[in-house]
């Protein structure tokens, strides 16, 4: 019977409740005989697990009378994979640097409970994180992209530029995502609770078995709010349960910290986790065993995610699954993976939207591999051609099913 719908007050109701997805495809391909778990973050209404915290940091705000209604006016230093070390080594305690995710929850959160809000963002960013925010009706502010250790960058940077804005503007507030209590405990109490209750609510088969609890869980970890809260989450559940943090080369979350030696300081594309501080909210020890990740695993574990299981998910979520595939054959995992009925779940944290333009999901998704079916496509417009006019065959890979009538296919 189908489940019963209910109307929803507001967009901000329908944060989170994402659904957690059997990863069956590529559990089997990789031989596994556990249960591979997908929680997919994209669906929550602004498209990423970094909602959840938007809102809890917004409405724990109002609740202590930081953010006042028809006076507050948010302010968003949004940054990159290394974005916040300024503001640690000047000493600043109270300012928060943030991916374009936590910027598009807030904005989304603000839009809906009419508070002002102004997102500062490094010219390296997407159009397409830009053009999201402004459509959520935030203010952004572009900033030249300074090295964070030049003297240009106390003045120009997104940090500066925030915290010059909120001394001047009346009722600006900079919400701290790195300190902010609200980020992993929005974790304890939605995520893990959601994961937990899809979990023990799905009734054990013989087609499909199932421990009823959580026995691993994967996640990557940024501000270490999702892999802290959702560890304290799974252990008040089963205290047995294996957390695995995933840290990309180049970041130094992970321990034990021999593990951050290779790659140090190199760079990487895959957005949204790692850093090179360790932010307040990571509790390091939560976590049982980390793994280090790199970019081409990621984006190849994307595409199995796209192609197999027809998700479209982002970079990070990748990194999830690699790092987990890896876990699963080590001396602790390959346990758990040959353990009919067991359940690993892996965090996926956004989806593809917001990287739409980025030059390494164009190269899977307009040069991967061609079907079987390009080739028989070929060889039926060869044959269409009137043997007088003998063109060259079109490309196939360019053509659109309406202008060459392909739908019969
Ligand atoms: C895409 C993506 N994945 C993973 C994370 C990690 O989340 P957390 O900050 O809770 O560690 C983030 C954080 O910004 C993110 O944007």
């Amino acid at each position: 019977m189908a489940q019963h719908m209910q109307i929803l007050d507001n967009a901000l109701d329908a944060v989170g409740k994402t659904p957690l997805i059997r990863l069956d495809k590529i559990a089997q391909s990789h031989g596994l005989k556990c249960n591979l778990l997908g929680k997919a973050e994209f669906m929550s209404v602004g498209g990423s697990v970094k909602d959840r915290i938007a809102k809890a940091m917004v409405e724990a705000a109002e609740k202590d009378g930081i953010l006042i209604p028809g006076q507050s006016v948010v302010i968003e230093p949004t940054s990159g994979n290394t974005g916040s070390l300024p503001l640690i080594l000047l000493g600043v305690a109270s300012i928060d640097t943030v991916f374009g995710h936590v910027g598009i929850g807030l904005a989304l959160a603000c839009a809906i409970k009419g508070y002002s809000v102004i997102i500062t963002l490094p010219n390296k960013m997407s159009l397409e994180k830009e053009a999201l925010l402004r459509a959520l009706g935030a203010e952004v502010i572009r900033t030249p992209n300074v090295p964070h250790d030049s003297p240009e960058s106390l003045i120009s940077s997104v940090l500066s530029v925030a915290r010059r804005l909120e001394k001047e503007i009346p009722g600006g507030v900079i919400l701290d995502q790195y300190r902010n209590v609200n980020n992993p405990l929005a974790h304890e109490w939605t995520t893990g609770p959601e994961i937990i209750d899809a979990i023990v609510s799905t009734p054990s088969t013989p087609a499909r078995p199932s421990s009823g609890k959580v026995d691993a869980i994967v996640a990557g970890a940024g501000t270490g709010g999702t892999v802290t809260g959702l560890s304290r989450a799974v252990r008040k559940h089963n205290k047995d349960c294996i957390v695995v943090g995933i840290d990309p080369k180049g970041s130094i979350l992970a321990l034990p910290e021999a593990l951050n030696v290779e790659g140090a300081g190199s760079s990487y594309v895959v957005e949204g986790i790692g850093y090179d501080f360790i932010p307040d909210v990571l509790v390091q020890k939560e976590v049982d065993a980390w793994l280090k990740t790199e970019d081409d695993e990621s984006f190849l574990a994307v595409q199995q995610l796209m192609r197999k299981e027809g998700l479209l998910v982002g970079g990070s979520s990748g990194s999830a699954l690699s790092g987990a595939l890896r876990w699963l054959k080590t001396e602790e995992g390959s346990k758990v993976a040959s353990t009919p009925g067991a359940n690993v779940v892996v965090v996926l944290p956004d989806g593809v939207r917001n990287y739409m333009s980025k030059p390494w999901f164009l190269k899977i998704a307009m040069e991967s591999e061609p079907t079987p079916l390009r080739e028989i496509i070929g060889k039926i417009l060869q044959k269409e051609v009137p043997a007088e006019h003998n063109a060259p065959v079109p490309d196939v890979s360019t053509l659109s099913l309406k202008e060459h009538d392909l739908a019969r296919l």
